[in-house]
């Protein structure tokens, strides 16, 4: 997508010899963009969120293995780099899925020829990527006509969570992709930005890129959501996902779930946008069985931001006495999503439906 008019993507590479990334820990105050030339690099972007969102630490893990693969390209090496990466963060499946395919691929690869074909891939990967989040878009874009139908032009408001948009995968988004090109279509649109404490990805991301594509946005405290919707303010939910089991239940960013309550108590279609690779149908029961990534308080007990000066600051928010607690996802049971937008087409949060469209998952299993 664009900044300031010059395409951009979330990740990129140099040759053959490092990936450039966005460091996401600055936005909005100051861009910068991060070389990274090593694994270690690679797995530091991911764990301390310099990038984040499922498709990107997936991508991201992918060139972690190829610049692993730069130094060291046994299969036993790469075995272990790739354990390292999925250490990173545990609750985005992508992070494992882009992994295991790149593993899977480099398997029957002369050891000589790892390093080249590991670049090809990983840059398969992200083109893959970039598709399929350009296909969500198409279906969910069908879901915005019909409400601009119904509406006659009037504004229709969107509600979203987290940061589902292009940085959070290599372009586009997967939330954002059906915004952008509904945007791009003309339709008058609006879209509601949960701040998404306590990192702010909808705050000091999402906003910054509606704000670079000039999309209209609101920028909402999270729990300004309910009461929205109570007033009609809000025409549907779309938000990302990080990991979507075999039943359709869905684990998103906290407090993903007490919008799709609120959605459900006030008949607001709840739909979440989501590429293939995040489904894991190894996993049934979201609740019971996806791992929860707990952070740091320091996440809760600080807050940061740009001075007067402009310059980026830390503050502390809580008693220096208090305990905190900081689970980063939630799982928002299917029966509470309205239906699951993927690249093949709207589907409903179900099994069956899932089975139905992507056979070739199951199939594996
Ligand atoms: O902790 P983050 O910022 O990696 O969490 C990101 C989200 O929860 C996104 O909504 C999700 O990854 C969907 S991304 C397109």
């Amino acid at each position: 997508m664009k900044i300031d008019g010059k395409s951009w993507r979330a990740i990129w590479p140099i040759g053959t010899e490092a990936a450039e990334v966005i460091d996401q820990r600055l936005l909005p105050h100051e861009f910068k963009t991060m070389r990274l030339t090593e694994l270690n690099d690679a797995c530091i972007a991911i764990r301390d969120m310099v990038v984040r969102g499922a498709p990107l630490i997936g991508s991201t893990a992918a060139y972690g293995l190829c610049l692993a693969a730069n130094c060291d390209s046994s299969h036993a090496s790469l075995k272990v780099a790739g354990e390292k990466l999925c250490a990173t963060r545990p609750t985005a499946i992508n992070l494992r899925w882009a992994v295991e395919r790149m593993l899977a691929h480099l398997q029957d690869v002369l050891i000589a020829e790892i390093p080249a074909e590991a670049w090809r891939h990983a840059e398969k990967i992200c083109e893959e990527d970039v598709k399929i989040n350009h296909s969500i878009g198409t279906h969910g874009l069908k879901l915005i006509r019909e409400i601009e139908q119904r509406k006659q032009g009037a504004p229709v408001n969107i509600l979203t969570h987290c940061n589902a948009g292009w940085l959070a995968c290599v372009d586009w988004g997967t939330a954002t992709s059906a915004i952008y090109q509904a945007f791009d279509a003309g339709i008058n649109i609006h879209v509601w930005v949960d701040e998404t404490r306590p990192r702010n990805q909808g705050a000091f991301l999402t906003a910054w890129e509606l704000g670079k594509h000039t999309v209209p946005h609101t920028v909402i405290a999270d729990n300004a959501g309910g009461h929205l919707m109570q007033h009609g303010q809000v025409d549907m939910c779309i938000v990302g996902t990080d990991r979507t089991t075999a039943s359709g239940d869905v684990c998103n960013k906290i407090g993903t779930y007490l919008k799709a309550l609120a959605a459900f108590d006030n008949g607001v279609p709840f739909y979440v946008a989501l590429p293939s690779p995040t489904i894991d149908v190894s996993v049934d029961d979201g609740l019971a069985e996806i791992p929860i990534e707990e952070r740091s308080g320091e996440e809760v007990a600080k807050i940061s931001g740009a001075d007067s000066q402009g310059v980026i600051r830390s503050v502390n928010l809580l008693p220096a006495t208090s305990a905190t607690a900081n689970p980063a996802f939630d799982v928002t049971p299917a029966r509470l999503v309205t239906g699951l937008i993927t690249e093949r087409g709207i589907v409903k949060p179900e099994r069956d439906a899932l089975l139905k469209v992507f056979p070739e998952l199951f199939a594996k299993s």
